[in-house]
């Protein structure tokens, strides 16, 4: 069967049909997702974090993400790869905008870009969409604008729920084919999902959006520690990890290991 296209995902949208997304940054998970039928892999700049050990999403450069983009599209053969725009490469404009997801479509192979930002960036979603590249908009809480918006906030309450509306409307005007919300209260959400044309995909943004996207290492479990309240976890792979790591290494300091059917 063929790849995923954008359209697929907005007919979803029409027949009622929601659909899982998540991120990956490797071959091998990559692969399982691809397999276990998810429609839409994002390489997402949560690499900074994820992948990279930074404290935020800011330091990541489009160096260090475009390998992890070449790795999941030629581990895949069904899903559509999203490419996430890093920090610092697309904020100066759409010229600047057009020139980074060229980068992607070209040397990472992906199918898509996103980036963040509602009406601010909606010459930027145009531009590129303009140039024949589907856009995945992003807005609500935008975790590389965390310092000026003053850490992981709920975005849209109250009277702030006009200023997300007015992104969502922005992003679809623009040209976005789908558009992440972000920690945005689950009515909000619930509006958003029903009047754009266009699929809603879910973080922290309850349960009547399009989509629903997860960071993979949260909704496996690998990362280990207090997850924000939006995460459920589907497994307990830094358990499971930590008690094989301990087991090979006392069968190495007992000698258990290698046995003889593990020797020429
Ligand atoms: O980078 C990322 O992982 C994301 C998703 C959580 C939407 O942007
Ligand atoms: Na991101």
């Amino acid at each position: 069967t063929r790849r995923v296209r954008t359209r697929d995902l907005i007919a979803a949208k029409e027949r009622g049909e929601r659909w899982p997304m998540l991120t990956s940054y490797d071959q091998y998970t990559a692969s399982i997702f691809d397999q276990a039928g998810i429609p839409v892999l994002l390489v997402g700049d949560s690499a900074a974090n994820n992948v990279f050990g930074y404290e935020t999403t800011l330091p990541v450069t489009a160096e260090e993400l475009l390998p992890l983009v070449r790795a999941v599209v030629r581990a895949t053969r069904h899903t559509l790869v999203v490419g996430d725009l890093p920090f610092g490469s697309y904020e100066e404009g759409p010229t600047q905008a057009l020139r980074t997801a060229v980068r992607f479509m070209k040397e990472g192979g992906c199918h898509a870009v996103k980036l963040e930002g509602g009406r601010r960036c909606a010459g930027q979603i145009a531009a590129i969409t303009g140039a024949g590249i589907p856009v995945m908009a992003h807005i609500g809480f935008t975790p590389q604008s965390e310092h000026a918006i003053g850490g992981y906030r709920v975005q849209g309450r109250g009277d702030a729920a006009e200023d997300v509306i007015a992104d969502a409307r922005a992003v679809a005007e623009a040209g976005a084919f789908a558009v992440v919300l972000e920690m945005v209260p689950g009515e909000v959400a619930k509006r958003i999902t029903a009047e754009l044309p266009i699929p809603t995909v879910g973080i922290g943004a309850g349960p009547d959006t399009d989509a629903q996207v997860l960071v993979w290492q949260d909704m496996a479990g690998l990362r280990a520690g207090k997850a924000p309240r939006f995460v459920k976890r589907y497994a307990d792979l830094a358990g499971t990890l930590a008690d094989a790591t301990r087991r090979f290494a006392d069968e190495v300091r007992g000698g258990d290991f290698p046995a003889a059917e593990h020797t020429f």
